[in-house]
């Protein structure tokens, strides 16, 4: 499971670009990092066994080297010097046993040091996790009206686990690989500093080299990976459309089409096979070579009684520790800027500004209340991602506390977005709003958003019981007011008649509720919220007229009492409105009851009743 999650990470991590690593990004990226701050005692003891484990290492190849020179034959009587390897006891046991405990004490620093910092890095992260969803929900509509959800969802999930990993795993083997790799320079001259000459004028050519090939054939073995996805989009597309395949007779074309664009991942493979090839041969032949070459050398300075044989054999061990941390390097400073980027993407969300949502507490007490009046004033509006386009020009109409106006008009004539500036959800170029008669700015979001409900067309349930479903309405009501909601929403008998009633799971992986069953679940929570104004964006359009009965008779119930303005594209709801409004492109054309509107001569409204009542 864990190592499943890794994979994934990583595979998306590959998609993530890169940032620049300068002093700016360092400095934001030293931001989002003051989140480990509550735990950075964990962390620098982290720190502290990270250091401790990597300086340790080293203790690896200079005792091997001891033992095996204490094990080998004395030379004949000359003292070849040992170096540094003189610092340790002689005695073969002495030798075995130190090895043996530093490689225990290693084992227990490497525990302690996974432990503090995925410890560190889980709880740090949670809390950007939650900050940034926070931040993400409270964020005005336009924000996410300019943005794509997926991009969002991205940010929570592959963002952060980029971020997550990085300060998990690739700080601390940045830290280890710099510490092997200074320290193994230091302890090379140490032990020889002419073989460390010879060394270090091979092996830097080497890694570079080795890296460039390497990064090379990853790219064309991803040109290849890329190349038969596109294939495989040919076979889903005619899968998927094989009646039109088969009706046009076009089989044989199909099957040239899929060959061609194989023969295409073919060459690319073959290319990548060629250089890969090279590459290996390249790696056997250098890499065993500089082996071969430093032996050599080192024999040398063995036979002249230079080094010791144990000096050179902890040299070999040693500059294979060297190699592998140069050879990390190129690899580990990809993923710190792949985790650069992350952060660069989390912290611009995060330093967006939310709408002043104030009260955020579970109670959402009400301060000014609205009694129900509500009046648009001459009111323009166009959305902000789409300037150009003016979307309502010049609205006014009113509706008393207590009436019921309707809206009705033709499909994108600014309907819901009426509904959309009711509820503030964006705010008006010109023109007023009036809660009764007070200007809307003079309410605060929470107080308009916590006495104006909505119950649009399409009613999104979330995962969970119809009981949390009707309960999203007023988190604190009482089971008894969650029931006497649902029954004044005729929705009592359907939910009752559930094996688990109430406790009924809906939402993606519960129970499919039919489109009316759903609309009666939002009238329970919006009668339960029991606000002063409340809008019906197109609530019964789309219902057949046996549910479209039963849901309209919760809507009569919950206009009850309160001010509604029903949006409709359905005329036969809207009849017994005490104001309809017609609204067309924007504008306001024609206002009345149903029976003044029918008098209108070439009225839009007398037009689309005639349409819809002869038939
Ligand atoms: N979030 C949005 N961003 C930009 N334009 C929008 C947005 N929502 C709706 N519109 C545009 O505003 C106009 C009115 O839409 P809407 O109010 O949904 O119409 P109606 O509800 O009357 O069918 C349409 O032209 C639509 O394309
Ligand atoms: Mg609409």
């Amino acid at each position: 499971m864990a190592r499943s999650r890794l994979n994934s990470g990583n595979s998306q991590a590959e998609e993530l670009p890169k940032a620049k690593i300068n002093k700016q990004s360092i400095q934001k990226v030293v931001r989002l990092l003051s989140y480990l701050k509550p735990y950075r005692s964990k962390f620098l003891i982290g720190l502290l066994f990270l250091v401790l484990s990597s300086a340790s290492s080293f203790l690896f190849p200079l005792l091997m080297g001891r033992l095996i020179g204490t094990g080998s034959f004395p030379s004949q009587g000359r003292q070849i010097p040992n170096g540094i390897l003189d610092i340790f006891p002689t005695d073969l046991n002495t030798v075995a046993i130190t090895l043996l405990c530093v490689l225990f004490i290693q084992a227990i620093f490497s525990y302690f040091r996974i432990n503090l910092f995925v410890e560190v890095a889980e709880k740090g992260l949670a809390d950007i996790r939650r900050d940034t969803y926070f931040k993400l929900i409270t964020l005005p509509m336009n924000f996410f009206s300019q943005r794509r959800v997926g991009e969002l969802n991205s940010r929570l999930s592959a963002d952060l686990s980029q971020i997550q990993d990085a300060i998990t795993t690739t700080l601390a083997e940045m830290i280890r690989q710099v510490i092997i790799f200074t320290g193994g320079i230091i302890f090379l001259v140490l032990v020889s500093g002419k073989l460390t000459l010879m060394l270090l004028a091979v092996l830097p050519i080497l890694v570079i080299i080795a890296v460039f090939f390497g990064r090379f054939i990853r790219k064309l073995s991803r040109q290849a990976q890329d190349k038969l996805a596109e294939s495989n989009t040919i076979v889903e597309e005619t899968l998927q459309g094989i009646s039109n395949v088969k009706a046009f007779v076009n089989e044989t074309f199909e099957v040239g089409r899929y060959n061609k664009s194989i023969r295409e991942v073919v060459k690319i493979a073959m290319r990548g096979a060629k250089f890969r090839g090279i590459f290996a041969s390249f790696i056997v032949f250098c890499l065993f070579g500089t082996i071969v070459s430093v032996v050599w050398y080192g024999a040398h300075l063995v036979q002249a009684g230079e080094i010791s044989l144990a000096s050179m054999f902890t040299f070999i061990l040693l500059s294979t520790f060297v190699g592998a941390a140069m050879g990390s390097f190129p690899e580990l400073y990809a993923t710190m800027q792949k985790a650069f980027g992350a952060s660069e993407r989390v912290l611009e969300i995060l330093a967006e500004v939310s709408e002043p949502i104030s009260n955020i507490e579970k109670d959402n007490v009400i301060r000014k209340k609205i009694q129900g009046a509500l009046e648009f004033q001459d009111i323009e509006f166009s959305y902000p991602s789409r300037k150009e386009i003016i979307v309502l020009n010049g609205v006014s109409f009113k509706a008393l506390a207590g009436e019921k106006v309707a809206i009705v008009g033709p499909s994108g004539a600014g309907k819901s977005t009426i509904a959309g500036l009711i509820l503030r959800f964006y705010d008006a170029q010109a023109g007023k709003l009036l809660f009764d008669g007070i200007a809307s700015d003079e309410f605060s979001l929470t107080d308009i958003r916590n006495q104006v409900a909505i119950v649009p067309q399409d009613v999104l349930l979330f995962g969970g019981s119809i009981y949390e479903n009707i309960a999203y309405g007023k988190l604190t009501a009482s089971r008894e007011e969650v029931i006497a909601a649902a029954k004044r929403a005729n929705a009592h008998d359907f939910v009752s008649g559930f094996p688990e009633g109430y406790e009924t799971v809906v939402g993606e992986r519960g129970v499919k509720l039919s489109g009316g069953q759903r609309q009666r679940v939002a009238i329970a929570r919006a009668l339960l919220k029991d606000p002063a104004i409340l809008i019906l964006d197109e609530a019964t359009s789309s219902l057949d007229s046996e549910s479209e009965r039963l849901v309209q008779e919760a809507l009569e119930e919950l206009m009850k009492n309160r001010t509604s303005i029903i949006i409709a594209h359905r005329l036969s709801t809207i009849r017994e409105a005490d104001k309809i409004v017609v609204l067309e492109k924007g504008i306001v054309i024609e206002t009345g009851t149903h029976d003044e509107l029918l008098q209108i001569d070439q009225g839009l409204y007398r037009y689309l009743s005639g349409l819809q009542f002869e038939v």
